[in-house]
């Protein structure tokens, strides 16, 4: 049974690749995750190849929408770009106007353009009238403050956007600031279409929670897909009244191993893919999943299995 509202994989950079996607929704299954994205896809002077689109976005897994999130600011270039992602076999093409990083700040893209809502709507409505797909947008509730959140809200919508996204954080929050959901509850209730809320659905009650207060239509999870990869079933086995079993040490260990394998497979380096394996054990260590004692030392390594070894995890 799919959960209704949906739970969506939210984009992250340096998480997100072909590899995490297609390992989640294969942990998950399919019926638990209703979408799942690439990370930002940067676009500037140039409309991207759609060579590629089609690689970032990978081989996709069937009852599981995958959406080419792009981030830019200049409209036309966007719309080229949409219409290639389109071309590459998107289901859908996600706008990014959340990115805080400052380098993207300094370009005018991501969250900068929060506070041109002008031009953000121009770029909305170049991508939904050039591409064949359904155009989405995901935003941060404002720059230094939320008062122009209902305005672009509406904006995204009057130019036929299907959904939005709301990351309940301004540009200058970091992600240990405390989310305020009341910003999702404020788009949710300046629009029609659908409202995706975001920002610490990291747990069941969470999610319940978020669902409870904002009302909104369905949820994106980022962090929390890493710090519980398991959470999208938990997820959707909970609805159905079935407690999913925590995983042990060795299933947790043959999910490192199996998303180090598919790194490794997909093309990425050596170091690369023992990177971001040790970003998975920190967020597995942030929810207790791996021992936090033990993680200073094991990060330290630069080899899987005495990684692996000095977590007190299963080695072959
Ligand atoms: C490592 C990392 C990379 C991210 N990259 C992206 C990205 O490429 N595009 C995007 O829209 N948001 C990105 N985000 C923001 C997440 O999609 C999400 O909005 C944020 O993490 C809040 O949700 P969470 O509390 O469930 O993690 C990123 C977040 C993290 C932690």
């Amino acid at each position: 049974m799919r959960p209704d509202p949906p739970l969506y994989l939210a984009p992250m950079e340096g998480v997100t690749d072909p590899s995490f996607r297609a390992l989640s929704i294969e942990t998950n299954g399919a019926d638990s995750i209703g979408a799942v994205c690439t990370e930002f896809l940067r676009v500037s002077g140039v409309p991207l190849p759609e060579d590629y689109l089609r690689s970032e976005l990978g081989q996709t897994v069937d009852g599981v929408l995958h959406g080419i999130q792009l981030m830019g600011n200049k409209a036309d270039i966007m719309a080229e770009t949409a219409i290639r992602a389109a071309s590459a076999g998107a289901a859908f093409v996600d706008l990014n106007f959340g990115c805080p990083a400052p380098k993207v700040y300094q370009h005018r893209a991501g969250s900068a353009l929060l506070d041109q809502p002008q031009l953000l709507e121009e770029i909305v409505t170049a991508c939904v009238q050039a591409c064949p797909v359904p155009v989405t947008a995901k935003i941060r509730a404002g720059g230094t403050e939320p008062s122009g959140l209902v305005d672009v809200c509406k904006r995204v919508e009057d130019s036929g956007a299907v959904m939005l996204t709301v990351h309940a954080r301004l540009r200058t929050d970091r992600y240990t600031d405390p989310p305020n959901w009341d910003w999702i509850t404020a788009a949710k209730q300046s629009v029609n279409i659908p409202v995706y809320g975001n920002g610490n659905a990291d747990s069941l009650d969470n999610i319940a929670m978020m669902l409870e207060r904002t009302g909104c239509d369905g949820i994106m999870i980022g962090r929390g897909a890493l710090q519980d990869p398991l959470l999208f079933r938990r997820w959707a086995d909970h609805l159905q009244g079935i407690k999913t079993p925590d995983w042990s040490d060795a299933q947790i260990t043959l999910w490192l191993r199996e998303y180090h394998r598919r790194m490794l497979v997909g093309g990425a380096k050596t170091h690369q893919a023992l990177g971001r394996i040790k970003h998975a054990i920190k967020a597995l260590g942030q929810s207790g999943k791996v021992s936090a004692e033990k993680l200073p030392f094991a990060l330290r390594e630069h080899d899987l299995d005495d990684l692996l070894a000095r977590l007190g995890l299963i080695a072959n």
